[in-house]
């Protein structure tokens, strides 16, 4: 259908949000709702994005996304005007226009496919998206004529009693000719309820002119929701989730509860893996395959190999390699890089460290700073004293070496490989490969001393 630019509104404060972050900006399963549509529109083949922007512009532009046009709407002044801002930008531009609104997160892009392949087969001037509500109080209704052909929008607030009767309603998304649009809109005049530049005058400007103008009904009029408060918020961050899940499920992942499982939408999982209830995944997370994640965990940005476990944990940005058991109750933190084979066990953190391939933390650990080589066994209770109280300092532990229970190890230090520390050292030098070191003073034993102490009572 030759060149289609989106242009998308999103100048509007969204008041009823009652939030100092402009309504656009509000996460749907993990991101902006205007970066949703985006990615609607991108997917759907669209070539350019033009955002048109005012309340917050600067935090929005920070915000939204890349690969993005952006217009400044300074006055709020309806949606007709809203458009009208991006026709500098798109002199000379002849082809298509699809017009979206940055609050309605759930839009799909096959939907828009399927409004632009209509709009193209019919030659229409423009082709508006419909839906039909059960209760359309608010929205612009969509008057047709006797043969049923598209009339014109009428605004709630302009409507007369009986086009208030109608259920089919204006989603506010459509596809326009790009010239025949911008002819139009300089027609439009604000004489009307709200005082406005209504874009959904140009369609009665259009069928004036002589021109089609059409519809396309949207099968799931969820899909046009638009969110303007924080109940909406929800329902729509809801039904997202769901289709997520669904869509994993079909993927060949198990969701053990999807009503308590909160996964966001760029996941992707290996086949047979395992999400256990009260679950959290965030942000850009890559996992292989059989991996069991959960019960009661929350990871961003994580990637892992297949055979994965991660029980009652955070892993927080981080790299996982293959068969590794993670928890009950470990935290992971950013920086963090596991081998295969290795274990982190129960009440351990790690940060910013590296596990070889085959060593295990399985216990009541803190490793911070760390470099730790392959099979090496870290005991319980072991601690890198990385900080001094003003900077941070690296341990460094060669292969196979073994750290015995409840040393600290105080950085920056180094132990060799083969090496032995023995249970409750404090190291403070470094430990030369295949040294044995014990840093504890002498166990000493006094025999008969408690049966002594007991006759002088
Ligand atoms: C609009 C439609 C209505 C439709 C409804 C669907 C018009 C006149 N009405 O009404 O027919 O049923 O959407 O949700 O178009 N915006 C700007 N600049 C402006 C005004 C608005 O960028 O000057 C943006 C808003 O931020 C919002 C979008 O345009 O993202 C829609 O504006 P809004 O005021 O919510 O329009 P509605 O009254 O909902
Ligand atoms: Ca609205």
């Amino acid at each position: 259908m030759g060149q289609v630019a989106s242009i998308i509104l999103a100048a509007g404060k969204g008041t009823r949000m009652k939030s100092r972050l402009p309504k656009v900006l509000h996460g749907v399963c993990g991101k902006p709702m205007l970066t949703h549509v985006i990615q609607a529109a991108c997917d759907s083949g669209v070539d350019r994005n033009i955002v048109i922007i005012g309340h917050e512009a600067d935090l929005v532009r920070d915000k939204a996304g890349s690969n993005i046009e952006w217009v400044n709407q300074s006055e709020q002044l309806g949606t007709g005007h809203a458009v009208m801002q991006a026709e500098p930008l798109l002199s000379g531009f002849e082809g298509s226009i699809l017009i979206l609104c940055g609050d309605t997160p759930l839009i799909t892009s096959n939907t828009l496919k399927e409004l632009m392949l209509t709009h193209t087969a019919a030659g229409n001037s423009v082709t508006v998206l419909t839906a039909l509500m059960d209760d359309p109080t608010g929205y612009g209704r969509l008057v047709r004529d006797a043969a049923g052909e598209v009339k014109e929008i009428v605004e709630h607030k302009d409507a007369s009693p009986q086009q208030l009767e109608i259920y089919e309603i204006n989603t506010g998304i459509y596809c326009f000719d790009g010239p025949k649009l911008f002819a139009a809109l300089k027609v439009i005049s604000p004489a009307n309820a709200q005082g406005e530049y209504y874009l959904t005058d140009v369609l009665a400007v259009l069928k004036n002119n002589g021109e089609r103008i059409g519809a396309v009904k949207v099968a799931d009029p969820s899909e046009t929701m638009g969110i303007n408060n924080r109940v909406q918020l929800a329902e729509a961050d809801k039904i997202m989730r769901q289709s997520i899940l669904h869509r994993l499920m079909m993927d060949g992942v198990t969701i053990i509860d999807p009503q308590n499982t909160y996964i966001d939408r760029d996941i992707v999982f290996g086949p047979d893996s395992v999400v256990y209830p009260g679950t959290v995944i965030e942000g850009y997370c890559r996992f292989g395959g059989n991996c069991r994640i959960g019960p009661y965990s929350h990871l961003k940005d994580v990637e892992t190999g297949d055979d994965v476990t991660v029980q009652n944990s955070v892993v927080m940005e981080s790299t996982v390699g293959n068969n590794v058991t993670i928890g009950p109750f470990a935290y992971i933190r950013p920086g963090t890089v596991l081998g295969d084979d290795v274990k982190v066990g129960d009440f351990v953190e790690i940060k910013k460290s590296v596990i070889g391939n085959g060593s295990k933390v399985p216990h009541l650990s803190y490793v911070g700073d760390a470099q730790i080589g392959k099979k090496v066994n870290v005991g319980a209770g072991t601690i890198t004293c990385n900080y001094d109280g003003s900077q941070k300092w690296q341990t460094i532990i060669g292969d196979n070496s073994f750290i015995g229970s409840n040393t600290n190890l105080v950085a920056p230090v180094e132990v060799g490989q083969n090496a032995i520390i023995g249970a409750g050292s404090t190291i403070t030098k470094n430990v030369p490969d295949g040294a044995l070191c014990v840093e504890r003073s002498k166990q000493a034993i006094y025999p008969g001393w408690v049966a002594r102490k007991n006759k002088k009572k």
